[in-house]
Parts: C-alpha cells; structure tokens; sequence
C-alpha cells in the first residue's frame, strides 16, 4: 500500500487447506467452490523484508495464532485483503487462501475536528465507539451507530457502507461522507479528502470506494459530516399483536412523531426469547404474554418536555387504535440501555445457538414478514426461524438457527430465499454486503449489464485483480 499505510500487513504460516477449513466452517458453502487463482504470487522473505522496512518490525504480523494465511513465492502480484475491525458478517475482511491482510488498525489517528461545521477527519482504522466518544464531546453525534461500534472501523464501515440504527433519521454513509484518501491497487494515493458539503466538479469517484468492500481501494483517510447531538432522547419498547400492526405503526409514527423520529427497530417473540436466554443482564421490560412483535421506538430532538409528550401522545392513540398492545416508555438511562441491548444483543445471541443462517434483505415493508413466515413452514422444528430488522428502512434480518450446520437445511433455505427476494425486487444484501459468502448471489439483485458495467470498472482500477480476490462480484465476470 506505500509508505503512508502505517496500518500492518498480516502474514501467517498455516496452509492453504488450513485457510480453507476455516473459511468452510465460518461462511458455508461458499469458499468450497472458489480454485485458489494461480496468477497470484505466493509471498516469500524478500516480501516480508521489505514489508518490514516500510511499517516496521511490529507492523508485519506472522504469528499463527492471530492470523491464517500460507506460505508463499514473489513475482509481483500479491493479492491484499484489506481489514478493519474484522466485524464484518459476509466474509468479506479475510483472505480466503494465501492473500496477505492489510490490517487498518495502526491507522487510528484523528486528523481534525471541526466544531463549527461538525466535520470529522481521520484515519480509517479508528473504531466507531471511539470516534462517537470523540465528537459527543464536541457536541455532534455520528451519522451511524451499530451492534459493532465497540470493535469495527469507520473505513471499513464506509467500506461496507454499513446501514445501523441510525438510518432512519440520518440515511446513508452516500450522504454523510465528505471525502476519502484512497491507496489504489497500484499504489497511487487518490486523494478526494475535500471537507466540502457542495462540490460538482466532475464524477464524484468517492462514491465507487463506499460499499465496495476493498475491492477497488484501500481506504486510508475519511472525512464525515457529524450531526449536531440533541439534548433529549426517548426510548419506547412496545409490543403489538400482528406484523400488520406493527406496519400501521411505522407509518404512523412517521406522521406523528416526524422530524424527532430517530429509531425505529423490529424484533418478533422469537428474538426476544433468545435474547433472554442468551443476553447477559437484560430483562424484557413487558410482562410475561403472548405478544408476538416488538418494537423499539427512539425519537431524538431539541425540548425535552415537548418530545416527551409527544411520543406519549402518539403511544396513547396508537394503543386506542389497537396498533399497540403494551407499551412502557424509559424512565432513566438504565432503562433505554436495557431496551437497546435487547435489540442489540440478538445478533450475537443467535451465534451462541451453535449455527446460524443469515440473511439481510431489502424488502417492501408489507411484505417483509412474508419470508419469515414462508420459510418458518418449509423448516418445521428442524431450526428457529428469527425475523428482527431496521424496519423503519424496509431490512428484515432473517436469521435462522439451529445446533449445527447441515446441507439439508441449508438446502431448503437457498435458493429459495434469494428467488423470493429477487421476485419482489428486493435486495439479497440490505446493508452489510457481499463478500465471500454472496459474491456468487450479486444476479439476484443486479442485472447482467449492472454485473457487467461494475466488473469493468473493477478491471480498470484493479487489472490485475489482487484487491479482496474472490469477493463482491463473480468469478465468472472477471
Ligand atoms: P471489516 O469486517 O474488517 O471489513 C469489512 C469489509 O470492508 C471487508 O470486505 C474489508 O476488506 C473491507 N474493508 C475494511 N476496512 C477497509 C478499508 N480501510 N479500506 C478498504 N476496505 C476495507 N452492519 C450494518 O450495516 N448494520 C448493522 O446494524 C450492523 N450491526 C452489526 C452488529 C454486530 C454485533 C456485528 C458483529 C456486525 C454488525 N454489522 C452491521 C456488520 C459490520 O459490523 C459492519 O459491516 C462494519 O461496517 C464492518 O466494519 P469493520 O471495520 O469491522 O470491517
Ligand atoms: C443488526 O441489525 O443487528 C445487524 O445488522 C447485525 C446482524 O443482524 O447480525
Ligand atoms: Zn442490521
């Protein structure tokens, strides 16, 4: 990546074979029918001491333990995946057999903070909680927050274009990102770290580098515009009898609560069931019932009295128009950090179950429980079927669960899945990407000259492919 990645580059001596088990066990199918590509070059000592030379003894990593890699030989095209905080959910942060990793965590420098107009710049390996840390105390918020924030990066969130919590009221990383520092394939810095809030001069190329999971570039520097923090927050957890319930409600809270509305996030009795059983410290703050849909609300805004009335306006009409079962809005801290930690707890919950199944798709919302439903029938007891999601943007999470892989199930899980999904012209990656596991499903979503038009820009910028081989787009177009 040239001398200004001060991030790390990660080389392991474990087999080819050995990357590829471990690849199997974590994503499935997919790594078992991708050929390792012989036009790479397998890395030897030169590499390494050169490696050396630029980042540093402690910035090349070859201890088996932290990473899996292989042993290798020079002849100038060695395949890089780049790394950030390694949260990523579609295999897309690790090689899948001897490419060496370009770890971004060393990159963690905050370059400015500007808090008059509430723009970041930074390095991109800097974790997400810690750059939230950051400018709360400037008085701004950032634009997304996720389950993740503790570990992942804010390049490899732009990287992935990661979606989160706060989507609803603050869209997507399209839109909050200013500009980036991008080291091309072959090692040209491009930089696009403008600070600008208008700027039409010309393609605005930093758009090709969000969401394409290291395949075109590495991202080195960011600059994000942050939302100024409001001082009143609320925090509702509600539960409705019905996903048409739960619908109506969406939409009324859009009307009713409008411009305070910053969350609106869905989980059915199944999720919170697991997060119960596997959640340390939450409790589910409703009584005891058959209630089979959750909702978290937040609303966000500037008066703390007004906000509050209102959502309490909003709660007492909707439980009078039957849209709400029970409901109970949160008193202190404690209470919301308990509501969130339910929401934000079933992913790692459903890990705990053994083996899961995820989906994350993009589908009209009245639909959108349709697929939980339809695949609860075609498993029967054989796994736990959980639908939960940012519903407020139309993702449901599907994720399905059981003690332990098996083709039989994954065999009545896809392709059914990604024909239902692409029959209502939804997508097959909602917010956290393709990867590995979902290169291969890209015609889903995209239509063949789509697929087409991104493998020759990926051509263009990377010709000899060595960026994240094997992830975001078939082998079949490039
Ligand atoms: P990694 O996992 O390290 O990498 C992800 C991809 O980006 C890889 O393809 C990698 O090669 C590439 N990449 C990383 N850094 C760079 C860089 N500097 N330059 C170029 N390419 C790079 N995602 C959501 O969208 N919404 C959620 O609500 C959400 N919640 C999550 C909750 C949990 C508990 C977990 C474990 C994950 C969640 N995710 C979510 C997925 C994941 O956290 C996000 O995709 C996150 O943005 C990945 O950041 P990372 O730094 O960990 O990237
Ligand atoms: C979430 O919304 O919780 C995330 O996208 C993570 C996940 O679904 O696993
Ligand atoms: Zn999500």
């Amino acid at each position: 990546c040239g001398p200004t990645t001060s991030g790390g580059i990660y080389e392991g001596q474990s087999s080819a074979n050995k990357a590829c088990e471990v690849q199997k066990r974590t994503f499935g199918s997919a790594a078992t029918h991708i050929q390792r590509n012989p036009a790479y070059s397998e890395l030897n000592s030169d590499d390494v001491s050169y490696f050396k030379s630029v980042l540093g003894e402690n910035g090349v990593v070859q201890d088996e333990d932290r990473v899996m890699s292989c042993k290798c030989r020079l002849d100038g095209r060695l395949a890089v995946v780049p790394q950030g905080g390694n949260t990523g959910l579609v295999g897309g942060s690790v090689p899948v057999y001897d490419e060496v990793i370009v770890g971004l965590a060393g990159m963690d420098k905050i370059i400015s903070f500007d808090n008059v107009n509430g723009i970041l710049t930074s390095e991109a390996g800097c974790v997400l909680e810690n750059l939230s840390k950051l400018v709360e105390n400037e008085g701004f918020i950032m634009p997304l927050d996720l389950g993740a924030k503790g570990s992942c990066h804010i390049g490899g969130n732009i990287s992935t274009n990661a979606g989160g919590l706060r989507f609803i009221r603050y869209g997507s990383l399209h839109g909050s990102v200013l500009g980036l520092e991008v080291v091309l394939a072959d090692g040209t810095i491009l930089d696009m770290l403008t600070t600008l809030r208008k700027d039409n001069t010309g393609y605005d190329l930093k758009h090709l580098f969000i969401g394409s999971e290291g395949s075109l570039g590495v991202v080195t520097k960011i600059s994000v515009l942050t939302p100024a923090k409001l001082p009143s927050t609320n925090v509702a957890f509600l539960s409705c009898n019905d996903y048409k319930s739960c619908q109506k409600l969406l939409l009324a809270a859009r009307r009713s609560l409008g411009e305070i509305l910053s969350a609106f996030e869905f989980m059915d009795h199944h999720c919170i069931d697991l997060a119960m059983r596997h959640v340390e410290g939450v409790h589910n703050p409703l009584p005891a019932s058959p209630y089979k849909f959750y909702v978290l609300i937040e609303t966000t805004g500037s008066d703390e009295s007004y906000d509050k009335t209102k959502l309490e306006a909003f709660l007492l009409r909707s439980m009078e128009d039957g849209l709400v079962a029970d409901g109970v809005i949160a008193q202190d801290i404690s209470q919301a950090t308990n509501f969130w930690q339910i929401r934000e707890g079933i992913s790692e919950a459903s890990v705990k179950v053994g083996a899961v199944y995820k989906y994350d798709l993009s589908i009209p919302v009245e639909k959108l429980y349709d697929i939980v439903e339809e695949m609860r029938c075609r498993l029967g007891d054989s796994a736990e079927v959980l639908g939960y999601g940012h519903l407020g943007d139309g993702n449901l999470h599907l994720n399905i669960v059981s003690s332990k892989y098996d083709d039989n199930t994954l065999g009545r899980i896809e392709p059914f899945v990604y024909e239902w999904t692409s029959a209502q012209r939804g997508s097959i990656s909602a917010e956290h990407g393709l990867g590995l596991m979902k290169a291969e499903k890209i015609h889903y979503s995209k239509s063949p000259e789509a697929v087409q038009l991104m493998a020759s820009i990926k051509k263009l910028l990377d010709p000899n492919s060595i960026l994240n081989p094997y992830k975001v787009l078939p082998q079949s177009v490039l």
